[in-house]
């Protein structure tokens, strides 16, 4: 089933914004169509956990050895059943619970450990069958915690800010993935697509950006996400948009809303299961 990392080395471009609304948007596609014993999964690896906060505030995080760290450095690893919740406003929406503390201390840990790399893609290869996506969010800077993201994944999704420094940094984030392709022998791993966000068409440079973001990376470059108070407001109410701003459900079971911000995210979550040709996989 489609794992689907949220990478961008670059701080504040809306990957935690992303990896909720399309985890959130995902579960609810699924509970409005016919597919509603369907789950989805997401997995914070960023140690501040606003991903969780957006899931189940409150019930993020849970004791280390019972948390995402405790899944990264002990050996052998704890079983992950018992650190699966459920996100409060969506009951097919799971998560692992976290701990600030503890994923901080992992990440100072993993370079001495056996199978660094691969000690996320081992966690979650047991449950990979019980979810119909798994979106995994990252931190805002390379490291074993990214690159265990990427080693865990089948598509990467990168968020891309529409400003001028947006697009910068790209490269970086480029020969990881590279890295882990010839590693790993990765060749299927690929970008699903550039997302822009924070587009703002008021302003003629967010147009030029996504002129020149078309010209380096063509079709992949996906719809964007405006810049959108709703999403902002959702955010720090520790909401995703879909439970902030419902959307009604089309006949074709698509999700479509008035509110700017639910409408973009639904639009991804139609072009994420078009492009990780979910319904072959599902048929
Ligand atoms: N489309 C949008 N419109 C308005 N505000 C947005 C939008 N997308 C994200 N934001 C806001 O921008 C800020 C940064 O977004 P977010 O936390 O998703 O980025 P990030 O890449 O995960 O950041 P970090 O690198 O720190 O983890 C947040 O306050 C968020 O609410
Ligand atoms: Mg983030």
């Amino acid at each position: 089933m489609p794992v689907i990392t949220i990478a961008n080395q670059k701080g504040g471009v809306g990957k935690t914004t992303t990896a909720v609304n399309l985890a959130a948007g995902l579960a609810l596609r699924f509970r409005y169509s016919d597919n509603k014993d369907q789950r989805v999964l997401l997995i914070d690896t960023d140690p501040q956990m606003h991903a969780l906060m957006a899931l189940a505030f409150g019930d993020h995080s849970a004791p280390s050895q019972e948390s995402l760290a405790a899944l990264l450095t002990q050996m052998p690893a704890p079983s992950i059943q018992g650190m699966l919740r459920v996100a409060q406003y969506h009951p097919n929406l799971h998560f692992i619970a976290g701990n600030r503390t503890a994923l901080t201390e992992a990440a100072s840990r993993l370079p001495g450990l056996l199978n660094k790399d691969m000690r996320l893609s081992l966690a979650i290869e047991s449950v990979l069958k019980d979810y119909a996506f798994i979106v995994i969010d990252t931190p805002p800077n390379p490291g074993d915690l990214l690159t265990n993201t990427l080693v865990a994944a089948t598509h990467v999704l990168i968020p891309v800010e529409t400003s001028y420094l947006g697009v910068t940094g790209l490269q970086s984030l480029h020969e990881t993935i590279e890295n882990v392709k010839s590693a790993y022998q990765r060749d299927d791993l690929g970008v699903i697509g550039y997302l822009p966000t924070m587009v703002d068409l008021q302003r003629a440079e967010s147009q030029e950006i996504l002129d020149s973001l078309s010209s380096l990376f063509g079709d992949l470059v996906l719809k964007p996400i405006h810049k959108s108070a709703d999403l902002a407001y959702a955010h720090s109410a520790h909401m995703d948009i879909f439970n902030f701003r419902p959307p009604r459900r089309r006949e074709d079971g698509a999700l479509r809303s008035s509110s700017r911000g639910t409408q973009d995210y639904a639009q991804l979550v139609e072009t994420v299961m078009k492009r990780t040709e979910f319904a072959r996989i599902m048929a």
